[in-house]
């Protein structure tokens, strides 16, 4: 599915901020990844046209990063870190906990597409776990009351298409 134009126009309008298209890469593909949901092939073709850059590099990155989905699926995506630190702050527990909640295991979603749960690498903010980023927001020190919460919250919170979807904010804290 192409773009819409007003995707397209904000993906030309970024990337004339910069000397190189490259530069405008990374907000691109949130651009598309909001109107959108995920980041198909065809979508990332269309990136590269409008940066000059080629398919397989835009590919490169956006297989890269954690944030950039390349499959639908998950209005809503629970990336939960499962590092070292994390997981030395119960973030096992945490995951388990989740996949019951929700009735999946980690790395599926949820039969309405509402939901998905991914397990993640260090998400750099070791000093504050168990953390999850929903979004492009952290949630620091979680509970499972305090995913409990945010999941019922967002069962209810509405998805107006072809928006990114929004956020909510938990309780907890990054510790200083
Ligand atoms: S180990 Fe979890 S954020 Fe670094």
């Amino acid at each position: 599915m192409p773009l819409l134009p007003e995707s397209t126009q904000r993906i030309r309008a970024i990337a004339a901020r910069y000397p190189h298209g490259q530069s405008a890469l990374i907000p691109a593909l949130y651009v598309a990844q909001g109107e959108q949901g995920s980041l198909s092939d065809e979508t990332l073709a269309e990136i590269a046209g409008l940066l000059g850059m080629t398919p397989v590099d835009v590919k490169a990155v956006a297989s890269f990063y954690t944030m950039f989905y390349r499959q639908p699926g998950g209005k809503f995506v629970f990336q939960v870190c499962g590092t070292l630190s994390c997981a030395l702050c119960g973030a096992e527990e945490l995951i388990r906990h989740m996949e019951e909640k929700l009735g999946i295991r980690a790395g599926q979603s949820t039969p309405d597409g509402r939901f998905k749960l991914e397990v993640v690498e260090c998400l750099g903010a070791c000093g504050s776990g168990p953390v999850m980023l929903l979004g492009d927001r952290y949630h620091h020190n979680l509970t499972p009351e305090l995913v409990d919460s945010i999941i019922d919250e967002l069962k209810t919170a509405p998805l107006p298409e072809g928006l990114p979807a929004p956020q909510v904010e938990s309780a907890g804290k990054p510790e200083r």
